[in-house]
């Protein structure tokens, strides 16, 4: 049976699951292996779409690719990521937000930042619309922060993550994504919020974890950072299978009896004006 945000806030103090997806197949196989939560995070922009940050990611792409996913897994919560300038101000993000929650079927939305973000929070909360937080390396401002580089490293910026994520869930989060900080400090993060905080590069203290589909399958292999772990070496299998496929064809042994359709004796007689 499909989570709800109350099932996905009980999970404090456990471990959440969840795994970004991009379309149909990937989320068919996200859910048929039992993730709790699939993300349709704007990181497609880079491992799908071929851009090199999130930066460029719009609307409309957001919207194709959740469409997408929301049919592959129609039982398991998806979190859609807002892109980039898309919660400028509060009367955007409600605009699209509504797009997301009501085109694509969203569960909850995910937006990047502290501070900052507050205000379309808090207007989306007051919505109705599940806001899941991210705070840390928020890649769609990774330039401003100087880089995808560890945060909250030194004392001011600690104080300011767990204030950050003080902030969040006083703002009505459900729950908050932890990217590239210190474990130690998600792991007060973790101890202080009272909702549960989903590492990705943030160490095994948190709530549950988040990882990107392409990095945990071998499908992307521009930048592997240190934290996500490759599972399988897809990318390797498919190139392979590809080749064999290309080798095939051109020796002609494929398509072979096994993969053609044959017709009967009689009708071919006929067409040859027999
Ligand atoms: O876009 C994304 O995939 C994300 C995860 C890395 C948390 O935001």
């Amino acid at each position: 049976m499909k989570k709800t945000v109350l099932d996905l806030k009980g999970t404090k103090g456990g471990r959440l699951v969840m795994l970004t997806a991009y379309d149909f197949s990937g989320a068919r196989l996200a859910a048929e292996a039992g993730v709790d939560v699939i993300l349709v995070g704007d990181s497609l922009g880079m491992v799908v779409l071929g851009y090199a940050s999130t930066v460029p990611v719009t609307m409309e792409e957001m919207l194709h690719h959740a469409k997408a996913a929301r049919r592959g897994a129609p039982e398991t919560f998806v979190v859609v990521d807002m892109p980039f300038m898309s919660y400028a101000t509060p009367e955007q993000a409600l605009a699209n937000a509504a797009r997301l929650m009501k085109e694509a079927g969203a569960d909850a939305l995910k937006l990047e930042g502290g501070i900052d973000a507050l205000p379309a929070i808090e207007a989306l909360v007051r919505a109705g619309v599940p806001v899941l937080g991210h705070i840390g390396l928020t890649p769609q401002t990774a330039s401003a922060l100087g880089g995808y580089k560890l945060q909250g490293r030194d004392e001011a910026s600690a104080r300011r993550l767990l204030d950050e994520a003080a902030a969040l869930e006083r703002a009505g989060c459900w729950g908050i994504v932890l990217e590239l900080v210190p474990a130690q400090l998600a792991r007060a993060i973790t101890e202080k919020a009272r909702i549960p905080t989903i590492g990705i590069g943030a160490g095994p203290h948190c709530d549950g974890q988040v990882l990107v589909y392409h990095d945990l399958v071998g499908l992307y292999s521009s930048f592997a950072p240190k934290f996500a772990k490759r599972y399988v070496d897809a990318g390797a299998l498919i190139r392979d299978a590809i080749a064999r496929y290309a080798a095939e064809v051109r020796e002609g042994s494929f398509p072979d009896e096994a993969h053609s359709f044959g017709m009967s004796e009689e009708v071919l007689k006929r067409i040859h004006g027999g």
